[in-house]
């Protein structure tokens, strides 16, 4: 049975015995594993039902953690990590031989992270290792935000949550990395486009769409809700479905259950509640969910982008 606490050294205890934590980080709950210990990578793959060519995130404490990860670290990708580490950034950078090839799937360049989370930081440098750590909830579903999803889910087949509370952006982090010199965004997440542009100047948003995606995270259809999710205008839907809920932005429809991502129409907030509000739907009668796009901007452009995956 799973248990859920805040002790750091019961943590650590099993990280260094190869085992799995479920740990907290800003922007998701993670499934965190030894990065440099194949035994904890394949767990990793095994636990979350994970294809083997969707390669891991590494989570450093320290940037020194950095060089041994990496042979190096372009100038533009060096002022982001400047910028926004600890935060929702992961930067894909040519690897290491330290790194294990099944961190990566075989790719050349690894996935480097320092979230910010006190807890899961001091876990870091208590261990000393880097961390592994995809969302960690089954492949394709929704990501935890609580603790408690992680435990709904994964409670069978780990000893361990490290409680941090409500993960405070809500959403993955934004990956980025560098063609021919250009910075290039693959997955939007908690770190706005804007943000990044305004250290490195105009990037190019590659989100992948294929059936070979160089992220899986960009897979068309992937952090999805077990419900039919459709995506559209809130009030025409409604004349067309039956026993349906509503998830909007800020506005609250006549339905039989309905959700406000939020009231005050702050993307801030619609972020945070995202997850949460699918994973409720899931748990109701309602044959489909009925949903609206949020304002491109800032970070909605990323709470489009999941809400346009989980409808495909
Ligand atoms: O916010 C986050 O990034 C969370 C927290 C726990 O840090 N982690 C997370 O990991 O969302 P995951 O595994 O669910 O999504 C990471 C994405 C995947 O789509 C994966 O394909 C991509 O990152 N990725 C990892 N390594 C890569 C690499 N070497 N090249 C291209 N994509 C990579
Ligand atoms: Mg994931």
């Amino acid at each position: 049975m799973v248990e859920i606490g805040t002790d750091l050294d019961r943590a650590a205890k099993y990280l260094e015995n190869e085992q799995l934590v479920a740990v907290p980080t800003e922007t998701v709950y993670g499934l965190a594993g030894n990065a440099l210990s194949e035994n904890a990578i394949l767990s990793i793959y095994k636990v979350k039902k994970r294809p083997s060519f969707d390669p891991l995130i590494a989570h450093i404490g320290h940037l020194d953690q950095v060089k041994s990860l990496a042979i190096n670290v372009p100038e533009k990708l060096q002022g982001l990590i400047e910028s926004y580490w600890p935060g929702p950034l992961t930067i894909l950078l040519k690897k290491s031989e330290t790194v294990p090839d099944i961190l990566t799937s075989g790719l050349n360049r690894v996935a480097v992270r320092m979230p910010a989370h006190s807890m899961t930081l001091s876990l870091l440098e208590k261990v000393g290792f880097p961390l592994a750590a995809p969302s960690a909830n089954p492949f394709g579903y929704v990501s935890p935000t609580t603790a408690i999803h992680v435990e709904n889910q994964l409670g069978s087949s780990i000893p361990y949550i490290l409680d941090g509370g409500d993960c405070q952006i809500g959403l993955e982090s934004t990956i980025v990395g560098i063609e021919n010199e250009e910075v290039v965004v693959y997955r939007l997440g908690g770190l706005p486009v804007e943000k990044i542009e305004e250290i490195v100047g105009q990037v190019k948003v590659h989100l992948n769409q294929s059936s070979n995606p160089v992220a899986p995270g960009m897979l068309k259809s992937h952090y999805a809700p077990k419900k039919r999710l459709i995506l559209g205008n809130i009030e025409v839907l409604l004349k067309k479905y039956e026993h349906v809920g509503v998830l909007s932005f800020k506005e609250k429809y006549d339905a039989k259950i309905s959700c406000t991502l939020s009231a005050d129409g702050n993307l801030e907030e619609a972020a945070k509640n995202l997850f949460g509000s699918l994973r409720m739907f899931d748990d109701t009668a309602i044959d489909a969910i009925l949903a609206e796009e949020v304002p491109d901007i800032g970070i909605g452009k990323a709470i489009n982008d999941r809400l346009r995956r989980a409808a495909v």
